[in-house]
């Protein structure tokens, strides 16, 4: 069978293939403590849940329009207001089969052939493929791990050139939790300010998780008068512990989100229609959805203090303080070049092969643009966290 150049050009996402394997190994019985999830272990809010299936009772299980119902993108349209500053109407809000398909969609809507984006590196996974998908070009501008993996603007101006379209920003930061300070943001906007050309794609699918207690920012609230070119990527898998249900969405310039409507009508047309009412009620949820949240928020916190602890006991192994999120990002260089039964561990991958086989599932580096990392979700139990960091910790010391 011939496969279109198009889908050759792409890689299964590492994260999920590093989940099922572990999923896999579990179910057969094997003690595998995993650390490769991309999601909370919390369940979704009993609220939450609740309206989905009053939804369901009374019959709520047809189309919708596309870009989602209208009481959904009228309360995106009063949650950025309240919390984010941004004045959006609904015509300028879609609801997509998670912040993925809305992602998607924005680099299809957006992009030429040759068209640029430049991506702060470390990044999360999916954003290159996504942009070649859409016959673009990721361009990389690092954030240092001596700047607390921020990136800066003297990093993204490097990165522009004539061909450059658009900035994604994402921040908490998926696979680092660096959260981008309001100073670094700031000389970022002023960089911006200067590309009237550029469009911000900001994805914050992570604000609800910011652990310093400094309040959450993103460009367009910093400075409104980038809100016009800037689009906001929001969902409620990580807030509410929802990314079974599938509810992203995209808010920003309203020809721009028409024409990611359009895509949408032709792919998957709206997401399921009992699950928008299950995001609305999140949305909606007042006191009881504030104090769940804060539930998980103070859990993540306990521990990722915990993780990043452990990790830095282990000699060898460096790990830049998670201010948001729910990983940790340590840099393993000093395990490796190292020989473990024999075997030299060359790579971050060759370690997570040799953690499988010691029952932890880490996901390596390298698809994130950081060989010489892992990537350790603290979005499982305790126990589990402090059984797996253990391991680690033993396979280093059977390192020679
Ligand atoms: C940085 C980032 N953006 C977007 C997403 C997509 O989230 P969803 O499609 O579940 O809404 C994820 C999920 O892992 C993520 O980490």
């Amino acid at each position: 069978m011939r496969i279109s150049e198009r889908a050759r050009a792409i890689r299964p996402s590492p994260t999920l293939a590093i989940a099922a394997e572990a999923k896999a190994r579990t179910a057969r019985g094997e003690d595998i403590v995993g650390f490769g999830a991309g999601e909370p272990d919390f369940d979704t809010p009993e609220y939450v849940k609740r309206a989905a299936i009053r939804a369901l009772e009374e019959g709520f299980t047809k189309y919708t329009p596309t870009a989602g119902i209208l009481e959904l993108r009228q309360a995106i349209c009063e949650k950025l207001r309240a919390e984010n500053r941004l004045d959006v109407s609904p015509e300028e809000v879609i609801v997509s089969c998670g912040a993925k398909q809305s992602l998607y969609n924005l680099f299809q809507a957006l992009l030429d052939p040759g068209d640029e984006v430049v991506v702060p590196s470390p990044y999360w996974v999916s954003y290159p493929d996504m942009i070649v998908l859409a016959g673009g070009r990721p361009v990389f501008a690092k954030a240092g791990e001596e700047d607390g993996f921020q990136v800066t603007a003297g990093a993204i101006e490097r990165a522009l050139t004539p061909r450059s379209r658009a900035l994604v920003l994402n921040s908490p930061c998926n696979p680092t939790g660096s959260v981008l300070s309001r100073e670094r943001l700031g000389e970022i906007a002023e960089l911006v300010a200067a590309r009237p050309d550029l469009v911000v794609v900001s994805d914050d699918i992570y604000e609800q998780l910011i652990y310093s207690g400094e309040p959450f920012e993103n460009l367009a609230s910093m400075r409104p008068a980038l809100a016009e070119r800037t689009v906001v990527v929001n969902g409620f898998s990580k807030t509410y512990a929802m990314t079974g249900w599938r509810i992203g969405y995209a808010a920003g310039p309203k020809e721009l989100v028409a024409a990611m409507g359009r895509i949408q009508d032709q792919s998957t047309s709206n997401p399921t229609s009992f699950a928008q009412k299950g995001a609305l009620a999140a949305l909606l949820g007042g006191a009881e959805g504030r104090a769940v949240l804060e539930r998980m928020r103070t859990e993540f916190d306990r521990r990722r203090r915990r993780m990043l602890s452990l990790l830095r006991e282990i000699p060898g192994v460096s790990c830049v303080e998670p201010l948001g999120a729910f990983y940790a990002f340590p840099n393993v260089e000093g395990l490796l070049g190292r020989r473990l039964e024999g075997r030299i561990l060359a790579t971050a991958v060759d370690l997570c092969q040799a953690l499988l086989s010691r029952g932890v599932a880490a996901v390596p580096g390298e698809p994130f643009g950081a060989p010489g990392h892992l990537r350790l979700s603290f979005a499982l139990g305790m126990a589990d966290l402090e059984k797996g960091v253990g391991r680690i910790a033993r396979l280093g010391r059977d390192l020679s």
